[in-house]
């Protein structure tokens, strides 16, 4: 099995969808660890189960602090812990723009109704008061608008004639603890998924200028010029000649190039089988942490290495990305 995604999460108080995710994390195929438990409330209940059950913790109060400068101190911890992704549950902070952005696509949010309706508080008392029959929860990905970033994965709840917003919240939270590991897990492991990958690669090659997608010998490919004459600028190798990995071919300067990649980044870089020959570098894709932006440089750099001068003078290329 790939390596688990490592997942910090921030609480607020009592903590039982951290508890849920930290005993999901135990199921031995689970594609996550919870490596911090991070809260900005030094009484939050859920510190003292993350702590007997032998995670690292992080609390410090938010209080006398700039929202920024907080969200900083936060984010710090998770990223000493080596978080691939913040996980809320139920941490009661509106969080700054900038802290946000860095973690875009990898912070996710658990929210107790069936979003986009009722986003904020009260979210029973709202959905019983409108007549609703049926509420829920929804698992979303965190953006600079609260409780309204891409839904992941909802569960609907039933509602009772005579529900209260307690018991109907007793009934979410059953729900909430079902759905967060789920999600979590089925999001983490999308990038492992050989599929995923390439529609990933997919997107970001044909943004290049004159690009079209082609097979090459059963490999997805892209190719930049005509349909007729194009050039192939990058490959998707999936456990190509009994590899074991899913990787990205890319056309490097020659040898030497090649060899320093490899020496200074042996987990990421490899020769792949018969296209190492001709320069083609491989970066492998099936880490579970991809760096995106790195692998939208790299194309472009092939790109600009095999385009036809009149097209590759479209876009300017930074030598180093
Ligand atoms: C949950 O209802 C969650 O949906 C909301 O806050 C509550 C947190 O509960 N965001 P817990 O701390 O996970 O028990």
């Amino acid at each position: 099995m790939a390596e688990r995604a490592r997942v910090a999460i921030f609480i607020s108080g009592r903590g039982s969808n951290m508890a849920a995710l930290i005993y999901a994390a135990k199921h031995e195929e689970c594609p996550f660890e919870v490596v911090l438990v991070a809260s900005n409330d030094p009484e939050a209940r859920g510190i003292a189960l993350a702590r007997a059950e032998g995670i690292d913790t992080f609390v410090q109060s938010h209080k006398g602090h700039e929202r920024a400068a907080f969200d900083e101190i936060m984010e710090h911890a998770a990223r000493d812990a080596g978080a691939d992704y913040i996980v809320l549950a139920g941490y009661m902070r509106i969080l700054s723009e900038a802290f946000v952005s860095r973690w875009k696509g990898r912070m996710l949010n658990i929210h107790p109704s069936l979003l986009p309706k009722y986003p904020g508080l009260d979210t029973y008392a709202r959905a019983i008061e409108a007549g609703d029959s049926l509420s829920g929860c929804t698992v979303h990905l965190v953006t600079g608008e609260l409780d309204s970033g891409p839904i992941l994965g909802q569960t609907e709840v039933a509602i009772l004639p005579d529900d209260t917003p307690d018991r109907l919240a007793s009934r979410i939270l059953i729900a909430e603890h079902q759905l967060y590991p789920r999600v979590l897990a089925d999001y983490v492991s999308r990038e492992l998924d050989p599929d995923w990958l390439v529609q990933k690669v997919g997107e970001l090659a044909l943004e290049l200028p004159e690009t079209h997608a082609r097979t090459s010998h059963g490999a997805p490919g892209w190719r930049v010029g005509t349909e007729k004459s194009g050039k192939f600028f990058a490959y998707v190798s999936i456990h190509h000649h009994g590899e074991e990995t899913v990787a990205l071919l890319v056309k490097t300067s020659g040898p030497d190039e090649m060899a320093a990649l490899i020496e200074a980044e042996p987990d990421l870089y490899y020769k792949p089988a018969y296209y190492g020959a001709s320069g083609w570098i491989a970066v492998r894709l099936d880490t579970g942490t991809v760096d995106w932006d790195h692998i939208a440089g790299w194309l472009r750099k092939s790109w600009s290495a095999v385009a036809p001068k009149k097209i590759s003078g479209l876009i300017a290329v930074a030598e180093e990305f």
